[in-house]
């Protein structure tokens, strides 16, 4: 989703604004610009499409010495909200050319400061919501306030949630800053200063970075950076030393980052699994930390992918720690009026930790007067910084957007946290957390063997690249991934995908079924095997195309099944409890193959952001 980089007080000031979006680009976008104020003119280049386009755009305006000397500028990568993807609709959006003003988020009451501009003469060249910023900061200026002011009546004027950066001629030594729910961070540097939309951003420019928290706004200047709460309080916020600079993240020699991150799964989840395993055998989960000082039932709140983990959690956490858990979609949760009987404690799970849908939920939850706890990948994020309790996933920055490799470590703290549930409320014995902990130290070994099935993926991924419909079938602990494995799919091969639950065939998605559809169904030994077969017996009897990613035992029932994947033999016990992770495996390799087949982009598929910081 939108990116925002802003350089203050360094020499090329533009070409170091394009190396921090270049790490922006993993979120998601679809045009991006730069502007700067060079001998006291606003500069600005725009482009459709990717990073390189305008970095082309750039070099050669660099030639003619346009860009050449600038120590402010601004830039952006745009995620298209208001407006179609155009130059025009591209950010930094300007007023006379004398403001520039680069914004995340959404301005909610647009409309309406549109029109009042419009009567006051300032003429609109985009469909977009945050034209109104650079207009209003033009208005307030012009009637004699300095860029500070202008900016503190700015925000008087908007609603909604937002960050974003704004830079004048008149002012060419200060940008002023402010952010609402989407996420900003400062960067200090030595007479230099630098804004981003996460300290990722410049971290090649600085490791001290401050996040402005809700409400905040900031006057950034070269020598100093002045910070306001919402009622305009100067306020110090923490200064935070991030890691070195990790730069620009590599594919490691794999293709695309999804295909690097699916292979170093049995490397990262130990990662996982070590904050919170102790001696191979103790789990170090403070419970009371999580809310859980007695026996209450929990809610889940996330969404995409770590909804579907949510899910798979809720399965764990009632079969071993006999917890009712309601699992909910973080948008819907927001604005329903949930019931928080017998709940003391809410669990939200965002890889990017910045997800708006899962932030506002987790507000909510707290309003309510719930312990809020964590499971996130990104640490500093704003879910990170909101929440009582993190869980981090540690598995590393995670670049494609397509989850995997945090969905699979989200699920190994959801079963570890489902077993010390167990243990304190379930009467699940020293030795049989043992036996968990030591499922989890076997999950690197058994991925390895799952990701040998990578040949086998790739004939089904042939034979289905050309489908225009893909149904995924799943029961119990593999209904999730089931639902996982088709969002997987769509996301990235464009190919529609749906995924249910095998016993709600019947009551009518079977009426989806005709020739040659593809069924795919995730099926391991586990007492209920029978049912799921019969159920995909009813999709063969129809014409469908049958394919089975199963243990021999199934593969064997179901014999009638076109192709077939069988999966490594594992222990009994370890194969059923941890099928969703086992299973995970054969799942992403499967939509990255199809991708690939098709040639899409794998890892910023159209449309789809990996931060998505709009509601
Ligand atoms: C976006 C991504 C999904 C992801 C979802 C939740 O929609 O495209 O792949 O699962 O956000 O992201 P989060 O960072 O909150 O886990």
């Amino acid at each position: 989703m939108c990116g925002v980089v802003a350089v203050l007080g360094k020499r090329n000031a533009s070409h170091l604004v394009i190396e921090g979006l270049k790490k922006l680009e993993y979120r998601g976008y679809d045009s991006a610009g730069i502007a700067s104020v060079s001998q006291g003119l606003l500069q600005k280049i725009k482009s459709e499409g990717k990073l390189v386009n305008l970095i082309n755009k750039l070099d050669r305006s660099t030639k003619d010495k346009l860009y050449f000397d600038n120590s402010i500028a601004l830039g952006h990568t745009r995620w298209a909200t208001h407006g179609n993807i155009s130059l025009e609709n591209a950010h930094p959006l300007t007023s006379y050319n004398k403001i520039a003003v680069v914004h995340n988020g959404i301005i909610e009451n647009y409309q309406i400061l549109k029109e009042d501009l419009i009567s006051l003469g300032y003429n609109f060249k985009s469909q977009t919501d945050t034209e109104v910023l650079p207009h209003l900061f033009m208005k307030y200026i012009n009637l004699g306030n300095d860029l500070l002011d202008a900016g503190r009546l700015v925000l008087k004027e908007i609603k909604g949630a937002f960050a974003f950066v704004a830079m004048s001629v008149d002012f060419p030594d200060q940008l002023f800053v402010s952010r609402n729910s989407s996420p900003l961070a400062i960067g200090l540097g030595d007479k230099a200063n630098f804004v981003g939309s996460d300290a990722h951003s410049i971290d090649h420019l600085t490791q001290r970075i401050i996040y402005l928290e809700d409400g905040d706004h900031a006057l950034v200047k070269i020598n100093n950076i002045n910070i306001f709460d919402k009622n305009y309080k100067k306020v110090k916020r923490k200064i935070i030393n991030i890691q070195a600079e990790i730069g620009l993240v590599t594919k490691g020699g794999y293709k695309h980052f999804m295909e690097k991150e699916i292979f170093e799964q049995p490397v990262v989840l130990p990662q996982t699994t070590s904050s919170f395993v102790r001696n191979n055998s103790e789990i170090t989960i403070d419970l009371d930390k999580l809310g859980f000082k007695n026996k209450k039932s929990l809610i889940i709140c996330a969404a995409g992918t770590s909804y579907y983990a949510g899910m798979i959690g809720k399965y764990w956490i009632e079969q071993i720690a006999d917890i009712p858990v309601t699992v909910d979609l973080a948008s819907e949760y927001r604005y329903r009026k949930p019931s928080i009987f017998g709940q003391s404690s809410m669990l939200v799970i965002s890889q990017s930790g910045e997800s708006l849908d899962t932030l506002m939920a987790l507000r909510y939850g707290k309003e309510l007067g719930l312990k809020t706890n964590a499971i996130i990948n990104v640490e500093g994020s704003t879910i990170d910084r909101e929440v009582d309790y993190s869980l981090y996933t540690r598995v590393g920055p995670e670049i494609g957007v397509a989850s995997t490799k945090s969905f699979t470590s989200q699920l190994v703290i959801l079963f570890i946290i489902a077993a010390c549930l167990g243990k304190k409320f379930n009467n699940l014995k020293t030795l049989q957390i043992q036996k968990k902990c030591h499922y989890m130290n076997m999950l690197p070994n058994a991925i390895v063997k799952m990701l040998e099935l990578e040949s086998q993926i790739k004939i089904i991924a042939q034979n289905i690249k050309n489908s225009k419909s893909v149904i995924f079938l799943g029961r119990g602990l593999l209904y999730p991934l089931a639902l996982e494995g088709a969002l997987k799919l769509k996301e990235i091969s464009y190919i529609h995908a749906e995924g249910f639950a095998a016993g709600e065939m019947k009551h009518g998605p079977i009426a989806l079924i005709e020739d040659d559809v593809p069924v795919i169904m995730f099926l391991l030994s586990d007492g209920n095997e029978d049912k799921s077969i019969s159920n995909l017996q009813e999709a063969y009897s129809r014409g469908a195309k049958i394919i089975l990613i199963a243990d021999k035992k199934c593969i064997v029932k179901a014999s009638f099944a076109h192709l077939k994947v069988e999966i490594p033999h594992f222990e009994n016990e370890f194969q059923s409890l941890l099928s969703p992770i086992l299973m995970s495996i054969p799942a992403q390799l499967l939509a990255y193959y199809v991708a690939k087949e098709r040639g899409t982009d794998v890892d910023q598929p159209r449309n789809l952001a990996k931060s998505v910081t709009v509601e």
